[in-house]
């Protein structure tokens, strides 16, 4: 408004300047009067194409824009992800973080994704027809390692650029196949002497087979056998999974080893297989606690001691030792003297299931997941696991466990 206003008034001074100078020349109103009005036209119309100019200036001047990241502002980011990813533009590595060259190889920085990647779907998605317009996941297997598969994550950026990010997905799949290898065979160990005592039951209903009193003695005692099997694994399935499910939480009890050692000795010496006798015992008999559960701990001794009896030769020692390390350690070992274990199955033995002689552990009633129970003990009680072994000599299996005076820790390392 402020604007015409003063519009106005610049005419209007115009006009009136025009006819008071024409007037003194002239000395005519008429021409004066005319000339007036005629300057008002000229300056008006001379206003309205400034007007006009400074709109169409106005409209020129480009739109205020919400600018996005720069590349560098990218790349500052990238290098601060943990997980491999790259930028990707026309075809080609545009930027990438030092995980991405340590999978892919230093050569990528700059190269076409085809040659840095060599995989079909990926490159379908980066660089093919159907390049992403949209964000897109893809699982793929090929890089790094041929173990391990990868989560492929693409999300269109800035002008054309796809930044593309790497995530390790063998954990998780391991897991999975973990979890199935188990469940088939759990199944299969339990169906085996299923089998048997439901054939066995067939038999002892047919009435001549069924009506013969040593026969059928015979197969109460094998249906017996397998019924106790079945019970064994199942108890120790069950013993597994409580021992999973307090895995985070650290036992807290001061346990004296030495009585306990005694303790569990003296079951396999009053047992009714002779080669109780054979176990041997040397501890530091003053050593300081450690920071346990109880139960468990009993039960790792009963399942290493059990090992070495069944494994070792026939009246060969299995001697038992514990003592005091340093560093706020604890260790118990047990040493028989067999025909030991070939390293390769060394890193195995842990795992449920596994066993070196199938036959002859399940002749011997073995259920195969002794060794994970102990493997799982010593990761709750935050300890480590040492399985050493020789061919022709024998078997030593050494647990260090930390002394109840020791800073009790969160998780312990790994036993293996
Ligand atoms: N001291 C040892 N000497 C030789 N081989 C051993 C020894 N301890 C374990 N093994 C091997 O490791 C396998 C796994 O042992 P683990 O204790 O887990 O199962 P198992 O003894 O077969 O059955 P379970 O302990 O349930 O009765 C055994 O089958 C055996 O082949
Ligand atoms: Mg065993």
């Amino acid at each position: 408004m402020a604007r015409v206003d003063r519009s106005i008034f610049i005419l209007f001074l115009s006009g009136v300047a025009a006819t008071i100078i024409v007037f003194a020349l002239s000395g005519s109103w008429e021409a004066a009067f005319a000339c007036g009005i005629a300057s008002l036209f000229g300056v008006a119309l001379l206003f309205d194409a400034q007007e006009r100019g400074a709109a169409t200036a106005l409209a020129r001047r480009p739109e205020p824009t919400t600018r996005g990241p720069s590349l560098e502002e990218i790349d500052t980011v990238l290098q601060a992800l943990p997980n491999p990813c790259f930028v990707v533009h026309r075809g080609r590595i545009e930027r990438c973080n030092g995980p991405a060259l340590a999978l892919l190889g230093r050569h990528i920085a700059g190269q076409d994704v085809r040659l840095a990647l060599r995989h079909p779907a990926a490159i379908d998605l980066l660089a093919g027809a159907n390049v992403a317009t949209a964000p897109a996941r893809i699982e793929i297997a090929g890089l790094g390692t041929a173990e391990q598969s990868w989560e492929l994550d693409v999300q269109p950026i800035q002008e054309g650029r796809l930044l593309v990010l790497l995530f390790d997905q063998s954990g998780r799949q391991a897991t999975e196949r973990m979890r199935v290898d188990f469940v088939a065979n759990a199944s299969h160990e339990l169906r085996t002497p299923l089998a048997g005592i439901l054939g066995f039951i067939e038999t002892l209903r047919d009435p001549v087979a069924g009506a013969d009193q040593a026969t059928r003695e015979r197969f109460l005692t094998i249906m017996d056998g397998e019924a106790r099997r079945m019970q064994r694994l199942v108890d120790d399935l069950m013993s597994l999974s409580r021992i999973e499910a307090e895995k985070y939480r650290p036992p807290n009890q001061p346990v004296a080893l030495p009585p306990l050692i005694e303790e569990v000795v003296a079951v396999f010496r009053q047992g009714q297989n002779k080669r109780g006798q054979d176990v041997v015992v040397e501890m530091e008999v003053d050593m300081p606690p450690v920071r346990g559960d109880r139960a468990q701990l009993s039960q790792l001794l009963h399942n290493l001691i059990s090992n070495a009896l069944k494994y070792g030769a026939p009246n060969t020692p299995v001697t038992v030792r514990a003592y005091k390390l340093n560093q706020g350690m604890a260790e118990v070992s047990v040493t028989d003297q067999g025909d030991g274990i070939t390293p390769e199955h060394l890193p195995r033995l842990t795992e449920r299931f596994y066993r070196v002689d199938s036959s002859r552990s399940r002749a011997m009633g073995g259920t195969g997941l002794g060794l994970a129970i102990v493997k799982h003990i010593v990761q709750r009680h935050g300890g480590i696991l040492h399985l050493d072994s020789t061919v022709g000599v024998g078997t030593t299996v050494r647990v260090e466990l930390p002394l109840f005076s020791a800073p009790a820790g969160e998780d312990g390392p790994a036993a293996s």
